[in-house]
């Protein structure tokens, strides 16, 4: 097998930092983009990640898989390590089966097929990578033996075998999202990848340790469609006698870290987080998701006249956001916040601000399908009282806080008996904090 050639060096600047990028080309014509970062010296015991292209993924942020949010953390952990190589099997499209194929298995997968079974049905291998070439860049490249960034045992076995040792397997897990949760299921149970949507909630929290990345959609229940809707959770966190907040408005933080980190989980798994103005005013939140890998969702602000600061931090760039505002709100506003990037929707007006059922449809109507309600008070008390909310899911803090903010305002309840239930409810248990999570019981009353 002729060596591939190396057709083009040059140095090229990443969000990660500079890398020194060596471009071959094999002998079947596929090309391998080499990034070097650090020195290679003696090339053993390197980080090394060799990553198959996914236009999809990579490119475009398609939440179908986990490769865009293993790629740029494989460059995260190769530059904190100061010497490492990424090598991008640019011919490595799909499994090998390339890009247009792979997106015909995707048609067969939205009709209920898995990744392997689309696969077979289109008379196409499930994996038809050929790792000898990559082997024959990363020898060329002087990379002696590695600490492979895999979630794939598979891989690591190709490596060994064509003659780059594999010391040892450094996971790359991401905590999973609604759209990608199958997918990664099934790269873990048929495909054999080491739990490559990080580390599952159970009842007793995270039992092997807090995993980098947490898979924590049990506590969203059985997601699904909805009638003119998304399916709607609604999220807080609330001190032993219910207060979200201080009377002064302080939040930060009634949780602790670990429960922090699980709602971070919960936004990657969702299309979409959404607050009050009032949050935004008092909070100023990114609403982003930062405490683990995985993928931000859409920002979704509620605000009838628009009163939140142009400069707030959820209009910020690091992900999209979407305000929902009424016809009362300054059209002059409504341009400038469109000139930054922030999609502005106008929607009917209710006696608590917008009227949510409508705004809930516009989203739908924009490819959201499921939405984390994340507070505060009001937001949360208007989706209960509306029946527009299908999970609560709610963490305890062992925290009194006596006079403050409640978490749910009036549901005209006047005995315990027209009290809101929760069926299928489980409870864990995170760090100090208790989490409640269950399906909101609409069937009485
Ligand atoms: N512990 C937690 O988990 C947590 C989470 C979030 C927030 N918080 C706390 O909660 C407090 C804020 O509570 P909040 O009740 O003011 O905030 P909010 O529910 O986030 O915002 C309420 C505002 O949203 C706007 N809105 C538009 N349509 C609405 C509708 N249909 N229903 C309800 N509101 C609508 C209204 O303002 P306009 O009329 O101007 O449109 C309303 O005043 C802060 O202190 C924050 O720190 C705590």
């Amino acid at each position: 097998m002729s060596q591939p050639a190396e057709v083009a060096r040059l140095i090229l600047p990443t969000w990660a930092g500079e890398f020194d990028l060596r471009v071959f080309q094999g002998a079947s014509g596929e090309v391998y983009l080499l990034f070097a970062y650090g020195e290679i010296g003696d090339g053993q015991d390197l980080l090394v990640r060799l990553h198959s292209a996914c236009l999809t993924g990579d490119a475009f942020g398609s939440l179908r898989c986990d490769c865009g949010p293993q790629l740029r953390q494989a460059m995260r952990r190769i530059v904190a390590e100061g010497r490492g190589v990424l090598l991008y099997a640019a011919g490595h499209e799909g499994r090998g089966v390339g890009l247009v194929s792979k997106l015909k298995a995707y048609m067969l997968q939205d009709e209920g097929h898995d990744t392997v079974d689309a696969n077979r049905r289109l008379g196409l291998p499930v994996d038809s990578r050929d790792y000898r070439e990559a082997v024959q860049v990363l020898q060329a490249a002087g990379v002696r033996s590695s600490r492979l960034l895999t979630n794939n045992p598979a891989k690591a076995s190709a490596l060994d075998r064509d003659g780059v040792l594999v010391e040892s397997l450094v996971s790359l897990p991401t905590s999973p999202h609604l759209r990608n949760r199958g997918y990664v299921q099934t790269k873990a149970q048929r495909l054999g990848h080491r739990s490559p949507g990080g580390e599952p909630l159970t009842g007793d929290g995270f039992p092997n340790g807090d995993g980098e990345a947490l898979d924590a959609t049990v506590l969203l229940g059985e997601v699904g469609p909805r009638a003119g809707r998304p399916y709607v959770v609604l999220k807080y966190a609330q001190t032993l006698d219910g207060r979200i907040a201080t009377s002064a408005g302080d939040s930060k933080w009634i949780s602790g870290t670990q429960e922090r980190r699980v709602s971070h989980a919960l936004r990657a798994a969702c299309d979409a987080v959404m607050v009050g103005a009032g949050t935004v005013l008092a909070d100023d939140p990114l609403l982003t998701v930062r405490m683990l890998p995985g993928a931000s969702p859409i920002r979704v602000v509620v605000d009838s006249t628009l009163r939140v600061p142009a400069d707030a931090q959820v209009f910020g760039p690091d992900a999209v956001t979407i305000v929902l505002t009424s016809e009362r709100s300054d059209p002059g506003r409504r341009a400038a916040l469109r000139q930054r990037g922030v999609k502005v929707e106008v929607v009917r007006e209710a006696a608590d601000g917008i009227d949510l059922a409508d705004g809930l449809a516009r989203l739908l109507s924009l490819g959201v399908r499921c939405a984390l309600i994340e507070g505060g008070s009001r937001i949360i008390t208007s989706a209960l009282r509306e029946r527009l909310a299908d999970r609560l899911v709610v963490a305890v803090a062992p925290l009194l806080l006596g006079k403050g903010t409640d978490a749910v305002g009036d549901l005209g309840a006047s005995a315990v008996r027209d009290g809101l239930r929760l069926r299928n409810q489980t409870v864990h248990q995170l760090g100090p904090d208790l989490v409640v999570a269950g399906d909101l019981d609409w069937s009485r009353g």
